[in-house]
C-alpha cells in the first residue's frame, strides 16, 4: 500500500466512529507524522452546534498530544464520497504543525484520487513569525 492509500483507508477507518446526529455528514480524517505513526479522527458534533470539532482537528490534537508535533501528510474523507476539502480552520491548525512539503489526500467516488500539497491548500497562511 502507498501512503496515500494506507491514510485514505485509515480516514474511512475513523469516519465510522463519527458523531454527527446533527448533519449526519461524516467525516474522517488521518495524519502522519514524521515518526511514522499514524493517527485518526472523526468529527464530533454537539448539541451546542458550535462545541462541534471537525474530523482533522481531532486527528491533530491527537497527534500533538502524543508528542508527534511534525505532520508530514493528511488524508480527509466524507460519507458523501466527495472530495471532504478541509474547512478554513483545520487547514490552518494542521498547517502549524505540517512539513513545508507535505501532502493533502483526497478521494471522490467518481473522480477519484487528489493529491496535493498541504500550503497549496491555504495560500496567504498564517505563520507564528507574524506575532510580534
Ligand atoms: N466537518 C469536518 O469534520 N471537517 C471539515 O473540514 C468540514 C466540516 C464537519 C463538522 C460538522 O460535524 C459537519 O462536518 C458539518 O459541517
Amino acid at each position: 500500500m502507498t501512503e496515500r492509500e494506507s491514510l485514505i483507508s485509515k480516514a474511512k477507518e475513523y469516519m465510522k466512529n463519527a458523531y454527527t446526529p446533527y448533519s449526519k455528514f461524516n467525516v474522517g480524517a488521518a495524519i502522519l507524522t514524521d515518526d511514522g505513526r499514524i493517527f485518526g479522527g472523526c468529527n464530533i458534533e454537539n448539541s451546542s452546534y458550535g462545541a462541534a470539532i471537525c474530523a482533522e482537528r481531532t486527528a491533530a490534537v491527537k497527534a500533538v498530544s502524543e508528542g508527534a508535533k511534525h505532520f508530514k501528510a493528511i488524508a480527509v474523507v466524507c460519507s458523501t464520497g466527495e472530495y471532504a476539502y478541509p474547512c478554513g480552520i483545520c487547514r490552518q491548525f494542521v498547517g502549524e504543525f505540517m512539513d513545508k512539503d507535505g501532502m493533502l489526500y483526497l478521494e471522490d467516488k467518481e473522480e477519484g484520487e487528489l493529491s496535493i500539497p498541504f500550503f497549496d491548500s491555504i495560500p496567504y497562511f498564517f505563520t507564528g513569525d507574524r506575532i510580534k
